[in-house]
């Protein structure tokens, strides 16, 4: 009889965690841990077109570079901690692999990164995130996707500029927002953010001067 019983609440507990299983909005974790691994790739991919654009003296470009790296490895963290919220377990992301070229070159690079995050990725993924309606993901991927439009615009702008020759008159310092990433020149920065309302006092300053 005793043994009936164990067996019993052994099958229970196992269809229950089949179930919870069940319960998990598996797209939206795939979603995520492309995203995580998506944003840290062009966290570091960002580092490194900074310190090429600061070896060509191209100092207002490399400012940008920096400030958008540290958005995207915030972006990067917002959805590694949703994971974790969702139990899933996460180790350090995986780097893709990038080429550093020449500054213009690598200004259209990232543009074409921005532009399918913006165009493509993150409008997928925040689909996926309400029909699995997982609130915490579809906060994250919006985060990242209203920020991205913003970088894709600065790095356009960076590159026409760059090839007029009027490098020197592109903005010289940014403020990211630790909370969303959102990212601001010294003319867009406002009192609070425009996605999360954290404080200007918080913003991380990016500046050559
Ligand atoms: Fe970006
Ligand atoms: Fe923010």
């Amino acid at each position: 009889m005793k043994k009936i019983i164990y067996v019993s609440i052994v099958i229970i507990i196992g269809l229950l965690m089949i179930s919870c299983e069940k319960q998990k909005p598996l797209k939206t974790i795939e979603d995520l841990k492309a995203a995580y691994n998506g944003e840290s790739t062009a966290s570091a991919k960002y580092a490194k077109f900074a310190e090429k654009a600061m070896e060509d003296s191209l100092f207002n470009i490399a400012t940008l570079f920096r400030a958008a790296s540290k958005a995207e490895a915030i972006h990067a963290d917002n959805h590694k901690k949703v994971l974790e919220k969702l139990a899933e377990k996460i180790g350090g992301p995986t780097i893709g692999e990038f080429v550093v070229k020449t500054t213009a070159e690598n200004l259209a690079d990232a543009i074409k990164g921005e532009s399918y995050e913006v165009v493509t990725m993150y409008p997928d993924f925040i689909k996926d995130g309400e029909a699995e309606s997982s609130k915490d993901a579809v906060k994250s991927f919006t985060w990242a996707f209203d920020t991205e439009k913003k970088h894709k615009q600065f790095y356009e702008k960076a590159l026409a500029e760059l090839k007029a020759g009027n490098e020197s008159t592109l903005p010289n310092k940014w403020f990211v927002c630790p909370v969303c990433g959102n990212t601001y020149d010294a003319g867009t920065v406002k009192n609070a953010c425009d996605f999360c309302k954290t404080k200007k006092a918080k913003f991380q300053i990016f500046s050559n001067v």
